[in-house]
């Protein structure tokens, strides 16, 4: 479904002058290395998470799949098609989601830019009424469709901008940060809509966040990325297991407990009474929840994963 064969991408930035007619006359540029001969595969119907830290590359590699940047270098194919070429059959088969850019007309209705793409995609007046009709139920935002975008919060603005980027039933979808600068509950609703959608609709995804939660909650696939090199493509499972160095043993005590029995459990991470907070290495947790069981009378015990992030911060130490 796509292919990428050693994606270079530098881009040219020009450097400030001296003064601002050396910089018109004898502008200099430095060469921005942001993409370094990547490659990757991906198969139809996978969700791929891609992350990694910002300036890694992340944006880049997503725009020039969907077509909106020209490569410097190296081969890419997206459904058999050369992304900047933009062919209208490549373009109805693919969309671009960005968190943070805006493709709905601030002053009027919702649905009047659906309309539009009504018509950039020549949806037929069918189509296009189930559409929006099973995208804004899903979305629970049908009340939403008359309301200038100008109206909008940013998590409800977000659902309509899914909509119409999803109007014309894409079977490629790229989506950078598409969860950047919401609420939880919206950031919940977007990652449960996607992963919906992926599966009713069979979609080949591509996902950038740096709220790894949602990489986590939806991809089987990671690519991380750093400056613009590949380091890890594989399973997030295979990562989250290799890479996590222990688990979070929380306490409710029943009684206040001598110091010395808390210390030999281990240093606690936090100890606030009744609640007390242990980080236990994996080979050392059977032994310490025995020792637990046996010291330390509690009325609650719960065991937690180590976050995604300090999995990922042990991922990028080890490298
Ligand atoms: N239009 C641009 N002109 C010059 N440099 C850019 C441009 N866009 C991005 N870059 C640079 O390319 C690198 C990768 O950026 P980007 O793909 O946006 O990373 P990410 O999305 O992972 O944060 C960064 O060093 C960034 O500063
Ligand atoms: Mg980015």
């Amino acid at each position: 479904m796509i292919t990428v064969r050693n994606l270079t991408k530098v881009y040219q930035v020009p450097i400030k002058g001296k003064s601002f007619l050396s910089d018109i006359f004898n502008r200099q540029y430095q060469e921005n290395v942001a993409l370094n001969k990547i490659s990757f595969e991906i198969a139809e119907d996978e969700l791929v998470g891609f992350i990694g830290p910002n300036g890694a590359g992340k944006t880049t590699t997503l725009k020039i799949l969907a077509g909106i940047l020209y490569p410097t270098a190296g081969q890419v194919s997206v459904v058999g098609y050369t992304p900047f070429e933009k062919k209208a059959a490549f373009l109805r088969q693919i969309s671009f989601i960005a968190g943070q850019r805006n493709q709905l007309i601030w002053d009027l209705p919702v649905i009047d830019s659906f309309y539009l793409n009504k018509e950039i995609y020549q949806i037929s007046n069918p189509d296009f009424n189930k559409r929006i009709d099973e995208l804004s139920s899903l979305l629970n935002c049908r009340h939403l469709l008359n309301k200038p975008v100008k109206m909008l919060s940013l998590g409800e603005r977000m659902k309509m901008e899914l909509i119409a980027a999803l109007i014309h039933q894409p079977k490629i979808i790229f989506f950078d940060e598409p969860t950047i600068g919401l609420d939880i509950f919206s950031q919940e609703t977007i990652r449960h809509f996607i992963k919906n959608y992926q599966k009713n609709y069979r979609a080949t995804i591509v996902l950038t966040s740096h709220y790894l939660e949602d990489v986590k909650r939806m991809a089987k696939r990671l690519i991380i990325i750093d400056k613009g090199k590949i380091i890890y493509d594989g399973s997030l499972k295979r990562i989250l297991q290799e890479y996590s160095k222990g688990k979070k043993v929380s306490l409710f005590l029943e009684n206040e407990a001598k110091p010395e029995l808390i210390y030999a459990i281990g240093r606690p991470v936090t100890y606030e009474y009744p609640k007390v907070v242990f980080f236990i290495k994996k080979e050392d947790l059977p032994e310490k929840i025995k020792l637990i069981t046996k010291t330390l009378p509690f009325t609650d015990l719960t065991v937690e994963d180590e976050s995604i992030e300090r999995i990922i911060k042990n991922f990028f130490k080890n490298q």
